[in-house]
């Protein structure tokens, strides 16, 4: 030592004194900005999906701080090479032009940086916007996504049903996007995703901005082609005119099927099962008069500890939960397919067959190897048949179908996914209108047949239809139905 202090460090100089500072100072910065810009881009454009919080609250801060470790280091190192210099060298460099290049330089590469940080922000934006990023990416919404893309609201984003605009559930939907992911990566979702969905918003704010409800009135015709599952595949065909209805007086008469939708009546309701499938307890209030009515069934009461579960308010997705997810039963999906001609019907037993492959193959492990099942399974059955272009025709729609509606990989299929419009195969409408859901004067929520619908036309192909607007009485090709049984009960969608 000669005596003489070494000039302090000083830390600014310091931190853009090596290359390794500089570069984590910019990669810093430059995330800084890019997070910025997204709060931004997110916020005056009111993006309505949640994945936008993995880039805002993860992919992003992680760059930041990475860059602040460069920064670290680029520090100790300058600081440790400092302390090594002579006095005299030290006194040399600070007056020198090494300094002023390095800052400039620096400056440099941040002005870049944060330029291309607001490109790229802007195009991380745009592709998380999109239902392919949703779907597509994330192998967990295949079952969904595939149902999506075939679906009539294929063209509507999934963020405009699921999430919707507006504050509060911006937020909360990019913490519930931020927990799907890390549920993703580490593997611990359920499968099949569970459904109801929890978090859905209410739809006033999805579903009504595209069908508001002053646009319903009136009736829609229906028109089903049934096939029996026998040898002669004997097709039964059915044409109902549902009504649809109104919920709004200067648009119509208020009434039919649309009457529940919360314009003129609230109506709310307990479950007792997850997947809202048992209603014991409903209570309307018409909101003109203020009169309250309460259904209770008699069949199925509220327990006193039922009573303290929570009540829901009747919206669209109580009907319509399957507007866009619409995963068909074997038999459903076979029907349409015979109906178009893609499997012909003249095939003995090909509507039972072909279902009870599809029933087998959605338990293998994967969708690849239930496809592989299923043409084996058919065109073993089918060996002998004189035809057999007809044979493959029917095992590659069958596959078709197996494609589009079962995916073993996330347990999801019709099983799982309840349809509650209707009531077929699902309880649906009949989880209230079964005749045992009585107000305290002993009134029941109708079930009678023409409530909602009346038959126009019914029976096998080689009978002349005859059409009536008046309603001709169900008549049920397994014979009659005992009343006290829901169709549901004995109509399961597959053998
Ligand atoms: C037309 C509105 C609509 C669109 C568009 C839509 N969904 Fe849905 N989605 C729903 C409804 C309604 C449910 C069922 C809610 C319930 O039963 O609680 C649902 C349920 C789901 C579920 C839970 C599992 C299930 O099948 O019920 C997932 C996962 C899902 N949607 C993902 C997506 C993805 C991914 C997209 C875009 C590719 C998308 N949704 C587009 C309305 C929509
Ligand atoms: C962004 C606009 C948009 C939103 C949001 C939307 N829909 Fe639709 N919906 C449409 C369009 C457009 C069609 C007509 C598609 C066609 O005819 O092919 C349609 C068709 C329908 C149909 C008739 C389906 C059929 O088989 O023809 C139903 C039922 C329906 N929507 C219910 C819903 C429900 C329930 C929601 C909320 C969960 C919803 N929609 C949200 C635009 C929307
Ligand atoms: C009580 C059950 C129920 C509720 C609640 C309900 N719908 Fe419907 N909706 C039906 C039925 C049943 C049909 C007839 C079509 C069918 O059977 O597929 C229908 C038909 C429709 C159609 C097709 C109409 C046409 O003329 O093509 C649309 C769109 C629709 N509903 C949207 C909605 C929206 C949006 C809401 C909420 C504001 C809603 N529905 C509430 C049961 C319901
Ligand atoms: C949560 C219970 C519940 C569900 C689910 C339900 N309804 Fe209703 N529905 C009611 C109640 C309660 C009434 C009023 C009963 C009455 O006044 O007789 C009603 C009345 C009706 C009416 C008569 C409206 C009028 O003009 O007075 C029709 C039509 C109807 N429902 C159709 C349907 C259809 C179709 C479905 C299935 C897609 C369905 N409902 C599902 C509870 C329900
Ligand atoms: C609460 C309303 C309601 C009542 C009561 C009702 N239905 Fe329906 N029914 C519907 C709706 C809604 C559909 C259309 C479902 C769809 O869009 O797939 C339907 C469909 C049908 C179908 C066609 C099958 C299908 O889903 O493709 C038949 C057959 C049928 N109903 C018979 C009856 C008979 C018989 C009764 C009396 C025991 C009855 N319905 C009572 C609402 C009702
Ligand atoms: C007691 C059991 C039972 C009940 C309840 C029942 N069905 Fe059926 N249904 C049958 C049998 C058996 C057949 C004959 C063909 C078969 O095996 O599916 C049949 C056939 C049909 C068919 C011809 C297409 C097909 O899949 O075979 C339709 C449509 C149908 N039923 C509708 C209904 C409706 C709607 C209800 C409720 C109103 C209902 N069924 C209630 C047992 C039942």
């Amino acid at each position: 030592m000669n005596g003489h202090k070494a000039p302090r460090p000083r830390w600014v100089s310091a931190l853009i004194g090596n290359w390794v500072g500089i570069f984590g100072l910019v990669l810093a910065m430059g995330s800084l900005f890019a997070a910025l810009c997204l709060i931004a881009i997110d916020f005056f454009t009111g993006s309505r999906q949640p994945y936008m919080g993995i880039l805002i609250f993860l992919i992003v801060p992680s760059f930041f701080w990475i860059g602040l470790i460069f920064a670290g280091v680029g520090l100790w190192l300058e600081l440790r090479r400092r302390k090594k210099l002579t006095a005299a060298e030290a006194r040399v460099e600070a007056s020198g032009g090494r300094r002023t290049r390095q800052l400039v330089a620096a400056l440099a590469c941040v002005f870049l940086v944060l330029m291309l940080s607001a490109l790229g922000s802007y195009r991380a934006f745009e592709v998380t916007e999109s239902s392919q990023f949703c779907g597509a990416l994330c192998h967990v919404m295949k079952p969904e996504y595939t149902t999506y893309k075939i679906s009539p609201h294929s063209r509507v984003r999934c963020a405009e049903c699921h999430i919707g605009p507006g504050a509060s559930w911006f937020v909360r939907s990019k913490i519930s996007g931020l927990y799907q992911v890390y549920a993703t990566v580490t593997d611990k979702y359920p499968r099949p995703i569970p459904v109801p969905v929890q978090d859905l918003r209410p739809a006033p704010e999805t579903c009504e901005q595209c069908h508001w409800p002053a646009k319903f009135y009136g009736w829609l015709e229906l028109r089903r082609q049934f096939f029996l599952p026998d040898k002669q595949n004997t097709p039964w065909n059915i044409r109902l005119l549902v009504y649809v209805g109104g919920a709004i007086a200067t648009k119509g008469p208020v009434g039919g099927i649309h009457w529940h939708m919360n314009v003129s009546n609230r109506m709310e309701y307990i479950a007792t099962d997850e997947s809202r499938q048992i209603i014991p307890w409903v209570r309307v209030t018409n909101r003109e008069t203020g009169a309250v009515t309460v259904y209770q069934s008699k069949d199925n009461p509220l327990t006193p500890q039922q009573e303290t579960l929570p009540m829901r308010v009747l919206d669209c997705v109580d009907c319509h939960n399957r507007p866009t997810h619409t995963f068909d039963s074997p038999y459903s999906a076979l029907d349409v397919s015979m109906w178009m001609g893609r499997i012909d019907p003249s095939i003995p037993y090909i509507k039972m067959k072909a279902a009870e492959a599809l029933v087998k193959a959605s338990g293998a492990d994967s969708q690849a190897s239930g496809i592989a099942q299923i043409a084996q399974n058919l065109s073993k059955e089918y060996s002998d048949y004189k035809d057999q272009p007809k044979i493959e025709q029917a095992v590659s729609e069958t596959q078709r179908i197996f494609q589009d509606n079962f995916f073993p990989e996330m347990k999801t299929d019709w099983k799982v996914r309840p349809n509650n419009i209707g009531h077929y195969i699902w309880p649906g409408c009949f989880r209230c209108h079964d005749g045992s859901h009585v107000d305290k004067t002993g009134r029941a929520i109708s079930n009678e047949c023409n409530t909602c619908h009346i038959i126009t036309a019914q029976g096998g192909q080689p009978k002349p239809e005859t059409v009536s607007l008046q309603g001709l009485k169900f008549d049920h090709p397994g014979g009659e139905i005992p009343s006290e049984i829901l169709c549901s009960q004995c109509h399961t969608g597959a053998p």
